[in-house]
């Protein structure tokens, strides 16, 4: 087995996702010190990856509940050392961002209430962590996915900024406009704390946000179809840039994402919990 073949990328998308993919292997188990989570193996681009459906394979869990610990780590320990992310999102600019409308997200804040797992370095035995978080989402990736729509044709991919809400509820148009004002353009309720879990382990991580609806209060009322809708219709776009993206992926991990320096090497003792 190849190097190359030792480090498959990580796919992270919703529900259904792998159907995009063409042929995937049946869901595998992987246990973690943080529960058991299914991920699937898959050929991408003549690459090795392994996707994981962060609701769960049959869509039971709400984003609240989702074991994001044991997502990432079951990931990481199959090998791999760079994540390609997808997800839903609202738009808070529907003018120059519509529904339909993939964009890279650039950064993002956290607006979820604490009751999510937001690291792995949880008190001892492990050292305290503050993830430097300058540049959260991997630049070269980034470079990568904005490369790969240039030559897809698919024009330029745009960089936004992700406000993160815990839902499940959709939020109020006051929310929204108040979100608007601290600069988010996009909202949704799965990339953090994802992204800085990622990180963590010492992966690179970059997300595609597919654009699903006009946020609260900026078009008429949000319909859940209408995201399923429209999050199936942007499949194949995205599934086309991961491809491309892999098939370009030389054998080397990513260079611009070390783990955070206080980290012990991987895997380390974990001290367990929710996921
Ligand atoms: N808000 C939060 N999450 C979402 C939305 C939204 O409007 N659309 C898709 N995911």
């Amino acid at each position: 087995m190849s190097r190359h073949e030792r480090t498959p990328l990580g796919l992270i998308g919703g529900t259904g996702f792998e159907q995009a993919f063409g042929r995937a292997a049946p869901p595998e188990a992987v246990a973690t010190p943080y529960g058991t989570v299914a991920v699937r193996r898959l050929s991408l681009g003549g690459r090795a990856a392994v996707f994981w459906s962060r609701h769960g394979e049959d869509h039971a869990l709400p984003p609240h509940r989702i074991p994001t610990r044991a997502g990432l780590w079951a990931l990481r320990s199959l090998g791999v050392r760079r994540v390609l992310a997808t997800a839903a999102v609202g738009s808070l600019a529907p003018d120059r961002l519509p529904p339909g409308t993939l964009a890279l997200v650039g950064d993002a804040m956290d607006f979820t209430r604490g009751g999510r797992a937001q690291t792995y370095f949880d008190g001892p035995p492990l050292p305290v962590v503050h993830l430097e978080a300058t540049r959260l989402y991997c630049p070269d990736l980034g470079d990568r996915l904005r490369r790969a729509a240039a030559d897809l044709g698919m024009g330029e991919l745009v960089e936004v900024v992700l406000v993160v809400t815990e839902g499940p509820r959709l939020e109020t148009p006051a929310e929204i406009r108040a979100f608007a004002r601290l600069g988010a353009e996009v909202v949704g309720m799965t990339g953090l704390p994802e992204a800085a879990l990622a990180r963590e382990l010492g992966m690179g991580y970059a997300s595609l946000a597919v654009v699903t609806n006009a946020a609260a209060g900026l078009a008429g009322p949000i319909s859940g179809r209408d995201i399923d809708r429209r999050a199936r219709k942007a499949r194949a776009r995205v599934a086309a840039l991961w491809r491309r993206v892999a098939a370009g992926l030389g054998a080397t991990p990513c260079l611009c994402c070390p783990p955070p320096p206080q980290a012990p090497p991987f895997p380390w003792p974990a001290p367990g919990g929710r996921g």
